[in-house]
């Protein structure tokens, strides 16, 4: 069994509660011991135990990986040009997603893939050890079940999401999609999909209907989650706590109802900042999630539609500035707040007995993420199979 020592860490993230050193369980002059890909001890580095290998990191920061629990991976194509008219001023709408729909169809399985390992390998370098994906782009079943067959290759965080927009050839009969989506579709996807998502809102699919799809994936074994109220104030939320879903995700509208119902439930409500600032929408405060006690997450909501980021820094600094999050509980909701929403216990915090899934940052402690946008400081990230 290998075993390798971090030694020199001026500020460790731990995000062990148990500490009780505020929010992020944040510990100075650290060291920590990997064995065989799982975290094995934590403590001072003045009192490391031996190992086969040791790695001194000159007193830069060691944090949980990030925790990405919402990407769309699987497409073909881009839509610079959309997003360019919408910052000349037209506004986003669900509809896009078709130019993307038509370009994923005509694409080959290897430049899916090929995409995916693209995508994947930026995620990594902004310092995402787990991510999840999303199929939607296909909307048929040979193009749903391929996007997912690709997908499981490469995460074990998989989403079926034919619900994503009703396509083309069904405009007008949206019940006889849904039929297909809870129908021959899901049974051809449920073998390589862990998740179930729906885009509950304006111009994709009502509440009626995502609460039949995601019951209908439920009772196939999918676990729920779903796309809520990122064009409109609707039921999405409300919805997400009634089926309990893992995630309620873009929350871009929330009233005191929604905030009550995620504060007494065990679903995240998970922000993208990404999508705010590319569909130049207003952006959700998240003080008053905060405040009332729910588990927030952040996710870089990867798309080539609403947010084409793969870079969580990128998101915990807008989350800072924009949403009204403290810089702690930004870099909370991008490691342990997106374990949360994966409903992954292994994943999103440093103790003893989790996955080694580490960032070394160049900085004297986590608040740089934010204090210094857009300037890349992961200087290495590790997942627990490179110590195996
Ligand atoms: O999460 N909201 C729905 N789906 C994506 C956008 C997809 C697209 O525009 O291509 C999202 O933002
Ligand atoms: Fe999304």
């Amino acid at each position: 069994m290998r075993s390798v020592a971090f030694t020199n860490i001026g500020s460790l993230v731990t995000n062990d509660k148990g500490l009780e050193l505020g929010l992020l369980g944040e510990l100075q002059n650290a060291a920590i011991v990997v064995e065989d890909g799982s975290i094995a001890w934590v403590g001072s580095s003045f009192s490391v135990p031996d190992t086969d290998e040791q790695i001194d990191v000159e007193g830069r920061t060691v944090l949980p990986g990030f925790v990405d629990s919402h990407a769309h991976l699987l497409f073909a194509g881009d839509r610079a040009g959309e997003f360019s008219a919408r910052m000349a001023g037209e506004s986003y709408s669900a509809g896009g997603i078709r130019t993307t729909v038509a370009a994923t169809r005509a694409a080959t399985d290897s430049e899916l893939e090929e995409n995916l390992v693209r995508l994947a390998s930026e995620l990594r370098a902004s310092g995402i050890t787990t991510f999840e994906t999303k199929s939607g782009y296909g909307l048929s079943v040979a193009d749903e079940a391929r996007a997912l067959r690709i997908a499981t290759k490469h995460t074990a965080e998989t989403t079926y999401l034919g619900a994503h927009v009703v396509p083309a050839e069904y405009e007008g009969r949206s019940d006889d999609y849904v039929s297909l989506v809870t129908g021959e579709m899901l049974n051809q996807v449920a073998d390589s999909a862990k998740w179930i998502d729906v885009f509950c809102d304006r111009g994709a699919f009502t509440v009626e209907q995502a609460r039949e799809i995601l019951l209908a994936g439920k009772a196939m074994g999918l676990q729920p989650r779903i796309h809520a109220n990122q064009l409109e104030q609707g039921g999405g939320i409300q919805l997400a706590v009634e089926l309990d879903c893992a995630s309620a995700d873009h929350c871009t509208h929330f009233d005191q109802k929604d905030i009550d119902a995620l504060a007494g439930s065990h679903t995240v409500a998970t922000l993208l900042p990404g999508a705010e600032f590319s569909t130049r929408s207003n952006y959700p405060d998240a003080r008053k999630l905060w405040d009332a006690g729910v588990k927030v997450a952040l996710a870089t909501d990867c798309n080539p539609g609403s947010s084409y980021t793969t870079s969580m820094p990128f998101c915990i600094a807008v989350a800072v500035r924009d949403m009204h999050f403290t810089v702690e509980q930004a870099i909370w909701s991008a490691t342990k707040g997106g374990a949360k929403a994966l409903r992954r216990h292994d994943i999103g915090a440093i103790k003893v007995g989790m996955r080694a899934d580490l960032i070394e940052l160049n900085a004297p402690n986590a608040l740089h993420l934010a204090y210094r946008p857009g300037v890349n400081l992961i200087s290495k990230t590790y997942t627990a199979e490179d110590f195996r």
